[in-house]
């Protein structure tokens, strides 16, 4: 027996018992006389004390400890003369009577604590000791939990959880595949499931009627701090349901995770189309923890003479509570954050209500204190607001306003990390046009149904056609996203045209499923959720690096096992591989 407790076990009512423990050794404080050592499991830290009553060969022992070091103590527990109110186990200490050095360790190269010395990257190289420390590894612990609720919550809605697939044929999910060549078939490639979609869709026609999975995904795509080439999802498909019945259901699993994890009932998931987001938000995701929503000012300001104003197509501003006193600089900031080539504004137009209700803005000289009146009216906008108005194309101007309600919402402080303000937006579009291609794609992916109602339009006006798709979003993060699926084969056949498929590259890629819908494939409709992203909100974090053991960096390398790496000439030639040089390297 290495141990009868843990270290974070051991309280008052202990006191006298004889308990062995073991795990790492945090720090050693050598006092001459007394020696103090902090024993560390993943459940605590105890503290551990030789003194002048321990043997000596024992003190020697205990004094030559280095961090690190694995080791096993047996101890009498005693109360603390000075008591540490920080930690659970504070008010003991354990007398050490035997101890075994279970193994030493190198002086580890950042401390292993709550506030430690290591860099971003050093970390993340020794992975495993960064794992050791309490801030990292409860993250982890809390994607245990929460992966427990999830699928505690689906059992008992029947779900059946069903592996599918790694090696694959490649899914279209509008990022690029990761493959994988195949050695006993010669210049072929499987592809690592960007999403299960297909084959989840293919359980429905198989009659499993409700399937999850927790699942690693793989998209080769740009990474950021919500992206990982390689994550989670919780995938999920039901058949027989509309998409009322997956928004219920998925809420409620949704509802069930916040009231286990975190004992808050969010209520209701408010309703929003994509097109009343876009219009209001100037994005699909929006924050709902704050107001600010767009006022649309272009029919009002046009006419007087402001240039800038008249030859743009929409005038659209936002009303910051309480910001009426900004200075010059802070404009100037904010005009610089929306003039950045990534944000794509022309500038800021500003006004600012004064304490009598008056109007004082960047363009007086255009508009009258009635027609400025007109704007504060618009705006609800009331003494010592600030409104802030952006103008240009719709099509950039109105994402250009949702970068600046953010970066006001921020300055603003209000995005508190403990206020959860889910909502469904729902009716995306079908399909969006790709400008590269010079055709069309699709916007969730080509299995989802069109509304019914505007299946007609697929000919003479794809682009309006709306999809029956739907998007989680919880403090203007995406976290989950699904949709009805087509469960007629001439649908998903006239779709893969519009699509701009030949029949004979739908058949090539997707032949398998047209097949399997001949045979009686039932309605049915699902979801995924980003179960990285759910973790990170939930732990409070911007990365969800954090939540992930062993992550990639930002250029998708492992910098701890030094990934992706080159092969040996042997295993090229096992799988008929020949190396070239990309394009600008020598
Ligand atoms: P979608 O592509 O919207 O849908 O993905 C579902 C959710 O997965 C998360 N996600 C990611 N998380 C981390 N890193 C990434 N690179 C990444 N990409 C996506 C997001 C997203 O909302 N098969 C469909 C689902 C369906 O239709 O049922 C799908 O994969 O939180």
């Amino acid at each position: 027996m290495y141990r009868n407790y843990t270290c974070g076990e051991l309280r008052l009512a202990h006191v006298g018992q004889e308990p062995v423990l073991a795990g790492w050794v945090q720090t050693v404080r050598n006092h001459g006389a007394m020696t103090f050592v902090d024993i560390r499991d993943r459940y605590g830290i105890t503290q551990l004390v030789a003194d002048e009553n321990t043997p000596l060969a024992m003190k020697e022992l205990v004094d030559k400890l280095g961090r690190e070091y694995v080791i096993q103590v047996k101890g009498t527990v005693r109360e603390r003369s000075s008591k540490n109110p920080k930690i659970p186990t504070g008010e003991i200490e354990l007398d050490i009577k035997e101890l075994t050095v279970l193994n030493k360790a190198a002086v580890p190269p950042f401390t292993i604590q709550d506030d430690s010395d290591g860099g971003d990257e050093l970390r993340m190289k020794f992975r495993y000791l960064d794992l050791r420390r309490e801030a990292v590894r409860k993250n982890l612990e809390l994607r245990a939990r929460m992966a427990h609720v999830v699928r505690n919550y689906l059992n008992n809605l029947q779900f059946i959880e069903t592996e599918t697939p790694v090696l694959i044929k490649s899914t279209p999910e509008g990022a690029r595949d990761f493959v994988v060549p195949s050695r006993m078939n010669p210049n072929q490639f499987y592809a690592l499931p960007q999403s299960p979609q297909i084959f989840k869709q293919l359980l429905m026609v198989a009659g499993f009627d409700r399937y999850y999975q927790i699942v690693k995904c793989f998209r080769d795509e740009d990474l950021r701090a919500d992206r990982q080439p390689e994550f989670t999802q919780i995938d999920c498909e039901m058949s027989f349901v509309k998409q009322e019945d997956v928004l219920n259901t998925f809420e409620g699993l949704a509802r069930h995770i916040f009231i286990e994890i975190k004992g808050i009932d969010p209520g209701d998931f408010p309703r929003m189309t994509f097109a009343y987001a876009m219009e209001n938000y100037g994005c699909d995701k929006p924050d709902l923890r704050f107001g600010m929503i767009f006022k649309d000012l272009t029919n009002i300001v046009k006419g007087k003479d402001f240039k800038l104003f008249d030859d743009s197509e929409c005038v659209v501003g936002i009303c910051v509570p309480g910001c009426g006193e900004y200075t010059r600089k802070q404009l100037d900031a904010l005009t610089e954050l929306v003039k950045r080539p990534q944000v794509g504004a022309k500038g800021i137009v500003h006004a600012k209500v004064n304490d009598d209700g008056s109007v004082k803005s960047s363009v007086d000289k255009y508009y009258t204190q009635v027609e400025l009146g007109k704007w504060r009216d618009i705006f609800g906008a009331k003494p010592g607001d600030l409104i802030l108005i952006l103008y240009g194309e719709k099509e950039r101007t109105l994402p250009a306003l949702s970068v600046l309600r953010l970066e006001m919402g921020r300055q603003c402080g209000l995005m508190d990390r403990d206020n959860f303000k889910p909502l469904w937006v729902v009716d995306f579009p079908l399909l969006e046009w790709n400008e590269e291609s010079g055709r069309f794609h699709a916007m969730h992916h080509p299995f989802t149904s069109p509304k019914p109602e505007d299946i007609l339009l697929l000919d003479s006006d794809p682009g309006k056609v709306r999809a029956n798709a739907y998007d989680l979003v919880i403090n203007g993060v995406e976290i989950g996203g699904g949709s009805v699926r087509i469960f007629d084969s001439e649908l998903q056949a006239k779709m893969f045209k519009t699509l701009g498929f030949t029949k004979q590259e739908a058949d090539n890629q997707f032949g398998f499923l047209m097949e399997a819908f001949k045979y009686g494939a039932p309605p049915h409709a699902g979801i995924a959720f980003g179960f990285d992203r759910l973790v990170s909100m939930f732990a409070g974090l911007d990365s969800i690096r954090d939540v992930i053991a062993f992550p990639k960096n930002n250029s998708g390398r492992d910098v701890m096992n030094d990934s992706p790496s080159e092969i040996a000439q042997i295993q090229l030639d096992e799988l008929f591989l020949s190396l070239v040089t990309p394009k600008g390297k020598s």
